[in-house]
């Protein structure tokens, strides 16, 4: 048998990456002979490592945290989504040579959102907290579902107006501050802030969700996240973390670089069972 192909994840920290675990499962169900590593590289050395890695034969990289707007300027060519989140988390070697920079993150929610979790988006009332490079990089592929309305609410108003006006050609968009917010319950928020990985909150008038509504925290952990119990204790219909969403857009980067779709539910179970164990 030939080499198996080369691809990692960078990213700084990357010690705690699940893209290894995930990429390793996904070969193995495909039959795809590669391997899968985590490549740590600090911001000043983010374009020596990735030029070195592509010189070295590797295929392909998975871009993380603080590295995805390095990763855009880094490729030769962005895909169209990729250059409306102007971030990158997927870059794959060409046949001639020159790496190509993709963003799976939004179509990874879009998919687990409507796929996974069967939630229609098309015509509910959507309401986005945050308007950080998480909230950018979800924008179109949420747009591309066709909610009646998209409001970005985030503590800088003016960030969210940026992307309002960045995204207003793609569907019925505003931005809020969220003092601004009036107690009308909206069908879905989503929580796109970086608030959640210091199990913060944003400042959530109580009265934006009702027993309708279906809450979605983009980050996830070995527990509930602090938006998902709050989501919980207000008696939400429904309320999920991005455990799925990760999978998906894993997926989305395995079909870019591998042309083969791998089943993401079997995986997401034993990623779920593996982080709470
Ligand atoms: P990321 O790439 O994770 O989105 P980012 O670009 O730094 O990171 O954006 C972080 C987002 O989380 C922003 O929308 C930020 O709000 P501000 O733009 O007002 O700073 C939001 N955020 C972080 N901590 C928050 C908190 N405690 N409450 C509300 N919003 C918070």
């Amino acid at each position: 048998m030939s080499a198996p192909d080369r691809y990692a994840v960078i990213g700084h920290p990357v010690s705690h990456s699940r893209s290894p675990f995930i990429h390793a499962r996904f070969a193995a169900q495909t039959g795809q002979n590669l391997t899968y590593d985590t490549i740590d590289a600090a911001p000043a050395d983010f374009d020596a490592v990735v030029r070195d890695f592509f010189a070295q034969g590797g295929r392909g990289l998975n871009v993380t945290i603080p590295h995805k707007e390095a990763a855009a300027r880094f490729a030769a060519e962005l895909t169209p989504r990729a250059r409306r989140a102007g971030a990158v988390n997927t870059l794959a070697l060409r046949n001639d040579g020159s790496v190509l920079g993709d963003n799976t993150d939004g179509a990874g929610l879009a998919r687990d959102m409507v796929n996974n979790h069967g939630i229609s988006i098309a015509g509910r009332r959507v309401l986005l907290l945050g308007a950080g490079g998480a909230a950018r990089g979800v924008l179109a592929p949420l747009l591309g579902l066709k909610p009646s309305q998209l409001t970005i609410v985030n503590r800088t108003v003016e960030r969210a107006q940026e992307l309002v006006q960045a995204f207003s050609d793609m569907g019925h968009l505003s931005a809020l501050a969220y003092s601004q917010l009036d107690n009308q319950p909206w069908d879905i928020v989503i929580n796109a802030t970086a608030a959640s990985l210091s199990g913060e909150l944003p400042a959530l008038p109580p009265g934006i969700v009702s027993a309708r509504s279906i809450c979605y925290d983009l980050a996830y952990g070995r527990h509930e996240t602090a938006f998902v119990r709050w989501a919980h204790e207000r008696g939400v219909a429904r309320a999920m973390d991005g455990l799925g969403m990760l999978v998906e857009q894993a997926a989305e980067s395995f079909h870019l670089w591998r042309g083969v779709r791998p089943d993401t539910r079997s995986v997401l179970s034993e990623l779920a069972a593996e982080l709470r164990r």
